[in-house]
């Protein structure tokens, strides 16, 4: 597990930009392609933006680059609170990313109906070979959850399948996953998370007790691969060993 904290938000992007396209260029490179799954919510956004725009968006060929999520909100397409509208309008809108690069959840099936297909699109993607994505970003909830993995909801054991529906009893909403199997096989994994409000989960993930019902995040320990932490200073503040 690698960490790399910096002072400001700022840099804290501009690293993460700066890692993403070196990934991309090598997995182009090595393999023709680059499969890269991205996280939702509202941290990479900038990060999105930022691939977009004239300073970055000519480091990369994005015919080469297929997009998927780690998660989904089960809401529909043009709900704001959906991770691959945000994205469509931080990313692939402005790079004008073909559909048929894009892997989105459809949520007009139900919960289960959009987990068994987004799984099959996956499956389909990759063919024969095994499903490893080469990068998968991630964020971080307050209360340690990634993608939608969330404390003490049964996909945190899951063992076998890739993509399963969570539902979510507090906030009586139902999410669409990537199972932690399926994450820990990527090459790369890189949260990108920042402030104050993820300082108590980041402690509790890095450096707290082995408890991954509590901190599903802990889940997260790639086999093949590497996992990287792109945090700023605040949300490191409780580390120990920096
Ligand atoms: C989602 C994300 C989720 C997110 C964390 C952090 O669908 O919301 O995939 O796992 O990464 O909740 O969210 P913020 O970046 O908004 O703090």
């Amino acid at each position: 597990m690698i960490k790399h904290i910096f002072k400001t938000n700022n840099e804290l992007l501009l690293a993460m930009a700066d890692f993403f396209i070196k990934n991309a260029q090598k997995s182009i490179t090595e393999h023709g392609e680059f499969n890269v799954s991205l996280s939702g919510g509202s941290s990479p956004k900038k990060l999105y933006e930022m691939l977009a725009s004239p300073d970055f968006n000519h480091m990369v060929d994005w015919k080469k680059v297929n997009f998927f999520f780690g998660d989904e909100r089960y809401v529909p397409a043009d709900d704001p609170e959906s991770n691959a509208l945000m994205a469509k309008k931080a990313l692939f809108k402005p790079l004008n990313i073909a559909d048929d690069q894009i892997f989105t959840v459809n949520t007009h099936l139900n919960p289960e109906g959009s987990a068994i297909e987004y799984a099959q699109q996956i499956a389909t993607h990759f063919k024969e070979k095994p499903i490893r994505f080469d990068l998968v970003l991630l964020g971080l909830g307050d209360d340690a959850h990634t993608a939608s993995l969330f404390p003490g909801t049964d996909v945190l054991e899951e063992t076998a399948a890739t993509i399963k529906p969570v539902f979510l009893a507090d906030k009586n909403v139902y999410r669409i996953t990537m199972t932690a199997p399926l994450i820990n096989q990527a090459y790369h994994v890189a949260f990108l998370l920042f402030g104050d409000s993820k300082t108590a989960a980041v402690q509790q993930v890095l450096e707290g007790e082995r408890d991954v019902a509590k901190y599903p995040a802990q889940l997260i320990d790639p086999q093949g691969g590497k996992v990287y932490w792109f945090m700023d200073e605040t949300a490191a503040a409780g580390l120990s060993n920096k």
